[in-house]
């Protein structure tokens, strides 16, 4: 395995990095405060060709490889995770699967807008009383003539209000379990088609998470991906990817996170010396810094896997387990090394640790992780 960096993968983790700090930083505090979502920011984004990085230029996109994908990722998200789950998703779940597995039409019609940020996705495969129990779809999708017909809810739904285009599993065939579930493209504003209010979060406050109402959604069957009773096997296989960006999104909490804790306890004093100098804080530095950089492997080699074809269920899996896990221990002692100032928002650490908590709840709970690690050891 080989983690060196190429002069285009440099380029494009610095510009993230620049961006993130011009873009991103000025007003983080008061779209978190506020639940705004970051309109402008997404914008820019798109522009920059973050949204659909490792599409095929052909449909729009960067064409880019997942390596550069993640670095992206982290940048971004030591300031900003709530961007940085909204990059997450247009990438790595929407244009992913689009491209993967849509029909040219599909390809044509969407993801070309979806890659150049002109329109924004959501996935929604999450249910009241099907989260980690993802097979147990109540939404359904019936067949009727040239169209399915769309009944249910679907919870907590990143970019739900603010997306064009819907990637929505249902059920159609309620005997087949999960071998009848299909995926489909459903478009914002299709009747019937409500969007809940928005949820007030203890985290990634910038990202709007929703619930979404289908009544008698009527579907054309050409927005159905991929062959009937697909969608589950789709759902599985996107989120295998999906689950490197979030990975890489915890690794760029952690590090952000260290960054701050680091540059302070240079600069704080008490009892005479800088804080860096007392061993219980700098042995919290050497801490940080150990799981950061354990956690940044793992990313890389998930991200590495998925570059070189191999499967990457698994190496995903680790990756997303073990960086949520950093995140949340990294931001925990980053507050802790601010002492006071550490509770206050200005300092950034808190949101960070507020923010650092999803990861290890969306694309999968840990738990999960550790079911489909445990699954994969045990195959073979
Ligand atoms: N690729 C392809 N197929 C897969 C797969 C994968 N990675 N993982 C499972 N499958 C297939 C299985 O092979 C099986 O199909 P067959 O019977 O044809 O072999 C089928 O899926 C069912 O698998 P299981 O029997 O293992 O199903 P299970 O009920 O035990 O659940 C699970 C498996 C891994 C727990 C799964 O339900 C799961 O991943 N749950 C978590 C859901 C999740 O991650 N949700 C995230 C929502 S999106 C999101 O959160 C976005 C965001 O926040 C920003
Ligand atoms: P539950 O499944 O009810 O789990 C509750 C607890 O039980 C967890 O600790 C879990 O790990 C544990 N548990 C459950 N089953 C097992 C088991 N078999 N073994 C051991 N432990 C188990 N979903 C989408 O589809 N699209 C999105 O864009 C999206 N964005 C989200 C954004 C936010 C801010 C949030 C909070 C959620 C989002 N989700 C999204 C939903 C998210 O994926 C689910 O919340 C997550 O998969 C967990 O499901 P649940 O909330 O139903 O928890």
């Amino acid at each position: 395995m080989d983690f060196s960096l190429s002069e285009e993968q440099m380029m494009i983790r610095d510009a993230a990095r620049d961006f993130a700090r011009t873009e991103l930083l000025p007003g983080v505090i008061e779209r978190d405060n506020l639940q705004k979502f970051p309109a402008e920011q997404v914008k820019k984004m798109g522009e920059l060709g973050f949204l659909g990085m490792m599409v095929d230029p052909k449909y729009g996109g960067g064409g880019m490889d997942t390596m550069s994908y993640v670095l992206v990722m982290e940048e971004l998200s030591k300031i900003d995770a709530s961007c940085s789950v909204i990059v997450s998703v247009n990438n790595s779940l929407v244009c992913y699967g689009l491209e993967k597995y849509g029909s040219e039409d599909q390809k044509q019609k969407y993801l070309t807008k979806l890659a150049t940020g002109e329109k924004l996705g959501a996935f929604c495969l999450s249910e009241p009383e099907a989260g980690s129990d993802a097979t147990s779809q109540k939404t359904t999708a019936i067949e009727d003539g040239d169209h399915y017909i769309i009944n249910g809810t679907k919870n907590w739904i990143t970019n739900g209000g603010t997306a064009d285009y819907y990637l929505v599993i249902a059920q159609t065939h309620k005997e087949k379990k999960h071998k009848g579930i299909n995926a489909f493209i459903v478009e914002k504003g299709w009747e019937g088609f409500e969007i809940g209010p928005k949820e007030d979060k203890l985290g990634i406050r910038g990202s709007d998470t929703h619930s979404l109402i289908f009544n008698d959604v009527r579907v054309p069957k050409e927005n159905r991906i991929g062959e009937d009773g697909f969608g589950f096997s789709f759902a599985m296989k996107t989120l295998a990817g999906g689950r490197i960006g979030i990975a890489a999104q915890a690794l760029g909490i952690a590090a952000g996170a260290y960054d701050l804790a680091r540059e302070y306890s240079k600069v704080r004093k008490a009892f005479g010396t800088e804080i860096c100098n007392h061993q219980a804080i700098a042995f919290k530095l050497a801490d940080m810094h150990t799981s950061i950089t354990a956690a940044r492997h793992l990313v890389m080699k998930a991200a590495w896997d998925k570059d070189q074809g191999n499967d990457y269920d698994m190496s995903g899996a680790m990756a997303k387990l073990f960086a949520s896990q950093t995140a949340m221990d990294v931001s925990v002692e980053a507050v802790q090394v601010h002492g006071g100032n550490g509770f206050v928002k200005e300092y950034h650490v808190e949101r960070m640790m507020r923010d650092a908590k999803i990861t290890q709840i969306y694309e999968g709970t840990s738990e999960i992780q550790k079911i489909v690690i445990s699954r994969g050891l045990l195959r073979d």
